[in-house]
């Protein structure tokens, strides 16, 4: 911890900290003797997975098994664009879902096709009959992309298929009567989220057909039978549904069970392109039903939104992690201009994997996601403050002290007014990357317009990222995520997430905190983040 006066928390002095009469409440450049040159150390995220070369897309095949955590994830390990003909599963590990190391490729794309998304399972009772005897088998289920198929125009080019390993998901053996799910007659009929459905003794599939929810039911994940379709007239359909994910989890403080289905939409996010909706219900083993209280809501709110950032994509869950934990992880891009990021070594990232609560409240639920406890075990270095006051700008951080390339701000505002708080990133070239909350108009905001590159797509250009509030706010906690080209905010612990991406050409180097109304900060925490 450092002093205050270490801390500079503003030009002004006092030893209240009370900032009365500052000048202006605009942000001046900084200088700073940190030279960067080399898009590995502009660009490349300190901790946050990126492949050491080539393009990556969806997280895939989650799951966690003997003190291990496998991330696979749509990979063309040769080219940084993709190429959708030959993507394979990439492979990382790790033991705490924070530090990952890269394995080779662990299922390339053959004859009948890509191999695009899906999941794997974790067979304990070997019912697929895969196992040895000795080892568990680690099922992988995933999309065969047939190239040839969808270039004569033939509707049946994606199918399910699986593959198996018997060396705790090290190397896999594709099942030789694949595909084990023929296409239906349904162009997008793609990503099988898997999983063991205990009561009913059965494994669940849940498929995206277009812009609609399959479910299929098997004994043995070899033989499938169809159950159900959910979807039409709710949620979101401003796109192709993708990567759907159900699973079971206890409403927060209460033993009840619900069931919710997170549903990938690409394009039609509440900012544009890809992102992540989801439902509340209960499955009955055949059927996933909306709650009463969950339809009455979608009614107000038409779509419940995981993140309403730009960047978070293709969102799914873990297999098999202990405590009955729900973690999820994404893909940190859009595909409005993900294979046009201005990275060449490589292209695109995850989220900071996020623990999911299912919380109910009078007339609502919200999943709220929040950063793995296990980010805390990283911190080398930490300021904290209490009792902030100041009238229109007060600076938070500048390098001297903290790292803003790889640091995780937490902060308490209260007595907000019906004012903007705008926290402000800058550089020694002038480059702002500012977010915040208009608690006039109640909405959070990232605006990333000055944030540096941002002419490689016209689609990656937007003045402002917004997520509606219900209400005026009181009181406001943030917890934001910096690490070099990411921004990744969870508001009232995880209640509203907001994820962007950005490309400063420089280190963000001060971290302001700007507003007309009267900025009184409770608690201030920011910890510095140190994986190596
Ligand atoms: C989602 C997605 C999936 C597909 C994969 C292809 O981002 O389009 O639907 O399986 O990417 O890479």
């Amino acid at each position: 911890m450092i002093s205050k006066k270490q801390l500079q928390l503003a030009f002004c002095s006092g030893i209240l900290m009370i900032i009365a009469s500052c000048k202006t409440a605009s942000v001046t450049a900084q200088t700073t003797n940190v030279t960067v040159t080399t898009e590995e150390q502009i660009y490349r995220p300190n901790f946050h997975f990126t492949p050491k070369k080539g393009w990556m897309n969806d997280p895939n095949g989650l799951f966690y098994l003997n003190g291990t955590y496998h991330l696979f994830f749509q990979h063309t390990p040769f080219q940084s664009i993709p190429d959708f003909s030959k993507m394979h599963w990439g492979h990382a590990i790790s033991k705490d879902l924070i530090k990952w190391e890269e394995l080779t490729p662990a299922i390339a794309y053959d004859e009948k096709g890509a191999i695009f998304s899906g999941s794997a399972v974790v067979d304990k009772d070997n019912t697929s009959g895969f196992g040895d005897g000795t080892n568990v088998p680690v099922v992988a289920i995933f999309t065969y992309h047939n190239m040839q198929k969808e270039k004569a125009g033939e509707i049946d080019a994606q199918s399910q298929a699986i593959a198996y390993s018997l060396d705790n998901g090290k190397t896999w053996t594709k099942y030789s009567n694949n595909p084990v799910l023929k296409n239906p007659g349904i162009k997008d009929f793609r990503d099988p989220k898997v999983f063991w459905d205990a009561k009913r003794e059965q494994w669940v599939m849940g498929l995206a057909a277009q812009d609609r929810q399959h479910f299929y039911a098997s004994k043995n994940l070899k033989d499938w039978v169809f159950l159900s379709e959910f979807g039409k007239d709710v949620g979101g359909h401003g796109g192709v549904w993708e990567c759907p994910d159900l699973f079971p989890i206890k409403i927060e403080g209460t033993e009840e069970e619900k069931w919710v289905l997170i549903v990938n939409i690409n394009p039609g996010g509440p900012n544009g392109g890809s992102a992540a909706q989801y439902f509340v219900g209960d499955f009955d083993g055949k059927n996933f039903k909306m709650d009463a209280l969950f339809t009455q809501q979608l009614q107000k709110e038409k779509v419940a939104w995981l993140d309403l950032g730009r960047d978070n994509y293709a969102s799914v869950s873990f297999d098999n992690v202990p405590d009955n934990k729900r973690v999820i992880i994404g893909w940190m891009s859009n595909w409005d201009y993900a294979s046009q990021v201005p990275t060449n070594q490589w292209r695109g990232t995850t989220t900071i994997a996020r623990e999911l609560k299912l919380i109910k409240n009078e007339d609502h639920y919200s999943l709220v996601s929040e950063p793995v406890h296990q980010l805390e075990n990283y911190t080398s270095k930490s300021v904290k403050e209490k009792g902030i006051t100041a009238n229109e700008k007060v600076t938070l951080a500048e390098n001297n002290e903290i790292d803003l390339t790889k640091a995780v701000v937490e902060l308490s505002l209260k007595d907000l007014e019906l004012a903007t708080y705008t926290f402000a990133l800058s550089n020694k070239e002038g480059e702002l990357l500012t977010f915040g909350i208009n608690n006039a108009e109640h909405y959070l905001f990232i605006d990333r317009s000055k944030s540096g590159k941002n002419n490689f797509s016209d689609k990656f250009y937007q003045p402002l990222t917004k997520a509606i509030l219900d209400k005026k706010q009181k009181e406001a906690v943030f917890k934001i995520i910096l690490d070099k080209t990411s921004l990744e905010i969870f508001f009232n612990n995880g209640e509203k997430v907001m994820t962007d991406i950005f490309f400063n050409s420089s280190p963000f180097t001060r971290l302001d905190l700007l507003s007309e109304g009267k900025i009184n900060v409770q608690n201030l925490e920011i910890n510095q983040i140190n994986i190596n």
